[in-house]
């Protein structure tokens, strides 16, 4: 498939980027719109280095009615992924207007311009974060919803929202992703993680301490009720996340109602299983120390994936190892000066 113009909003940003990368390489032109506010245009090269083309770029808000209608007038768009918002948990219970007013006026905003130009194919990315702390595992889609903060509330009404848009007018084909623990970077090196300020997620922060760049790694817990004591998540490579955009685009255009659609491995592993594995990815022992449990944190989850299989005829299909050896090599070449940033 390899026909229209795909909004991809937040293009610019970890998640975005690696997509924008596999979209180009399946022959879709892209239109990226970012922000900055939690990214660099600089992006943008690397995107082109890594496929040889280079994807349409506006620095503008999805907020903006009017940035976002002068976008769509100079394009031919037939569908949006919309990565852009705010994301970092603890951060939303401090300002929850603010990843209210991203979050959640940031696409509501996005579906009426989207509306007014006819384009009424969205992938919204959602975050498994809409379940909170699950009955069991693996967690499939029908699960209760449960957010446990403001950043898991904006995800939660957005989908809501969605759902009523297209009751509403059933033209519109949505698309909801819940990401579990996105991790890893393009096997280039040259696109990855690479967050301002101190890393929130373990892999990123892992890196730095594996760079020299902090002391060591706070395990948050060793209590839980599982079989190290650390907690178990299910980290997905962000390649194969970003490929599972494309099957998700592809089933949009290909006519196929709305979904949504878990996007995880299926597999848990614990903290210590990806010290270990990045260990051996860096070739070196990683400082560790043992420490409270984080609020808010559950034991264990992981993704049932099977629905995104039935419908999108996706997996993933990297490893632990993989993750750890591309953020690895995506740190060393931050490290070197081929700053991300
Ligand atoms: P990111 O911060 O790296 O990327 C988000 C991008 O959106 C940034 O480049 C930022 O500058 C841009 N942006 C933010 N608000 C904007 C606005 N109003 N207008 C235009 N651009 C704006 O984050 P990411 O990890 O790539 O996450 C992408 C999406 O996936 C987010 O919606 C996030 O909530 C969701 N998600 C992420 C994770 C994760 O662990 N990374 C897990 C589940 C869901
Ligand atoms: N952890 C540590 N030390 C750290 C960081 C994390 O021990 O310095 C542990 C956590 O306690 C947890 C595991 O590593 O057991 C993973 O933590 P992350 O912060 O990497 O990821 P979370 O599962 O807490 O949350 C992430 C994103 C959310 C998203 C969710 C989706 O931060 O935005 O995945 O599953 F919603």
């Amino acid at each position: 498939m390899s026909t229209g113009e795909i909004l991809v909003t937040g293009g610019t940003g970890f998640i975005g980027s690696h997509c924008c990368v596999s979209l180009m390489k399946q022959g879709y032109r892209v239109v990226v719109v970012d922000n900055l506010s939690n990214s660099d245009a600089g992006v943008i090269d690397r995107i082109a280095s890594i496929t040889g083309s280079r994807p349409a770029f506006y620095i503008a808000d999805v907020r903006n009615a009017d940035e976002m209608d002068r976008v769509l007038r100079r394009h031919d768009i037939s569908a949006a992924i919309h990565f852009a918002g705010l994301k970092a948990v603890g951060e939303s219970v401090a300002v929850p207007l603010r990843y209210f007013d991203n979050n959640v006026g940031g696409t509501i905003a996005l579906c009426q311009v989207l509306n007014t130009h006819g384009i009424k194919r969205l992938i919204f990315s959602s975050s498994a974060t809409v379940y909170g702390a699950p009955d069991r595992v693996p967690v499939a889609e029908d699960a209760p919803l449960r957010p446990a903060s403001p950043y898991g509330h904006s995800k939660a009404m957005v989908e809501q929202i969605l759902a009523d848009l297209s009751h509403a007018d059933p033209e519109w084909r949505i698309g909801i992703l819940r990401y579990f623990n996105p991790a890893g970077a393009h096997e280039s090196g040259l696109i990855g993680e690479s967050p301002r300020g101190t890393p929130n997620n373990l892999v990123p922060f892992l890196a730095q301490v594996a760079a020299g760049q902090r002391d060591a790694l706070n395990i948050f817990g060793n209590d839980y009720p599982t079989p190290d004591g650390t907690g178990i998540r299910d980290y997905i490579h962000v390649m194969d996340l970003a490929e599972g955009h494309c099957a998700a685009l592809e089933a949009l255009l290909q006519g196929q109602p709305g979904f949504t659609v878990n996007l995880g491995s299926g597999r848990g592993h614990s903290v210590l299983d990806v010290v270990r594995a990045f260990e051996a990815a860096c070739g070196h022992a990683i400082p560790c120390h043992h420490a409270p449990r984080r609020a808010g944190d559950v034991a264990e989850y992981y993704a049932d994936p099977s629905r995104a299989m039935t419908l999108l005829g996706w997996e993933s299909r990297r490893d632990l190892e993989s993750i750890c050896r591309d953020a690895w090599h995506s740190q060393c070449r931050q490290s070197n000066g081929a700053s991300q940033r």
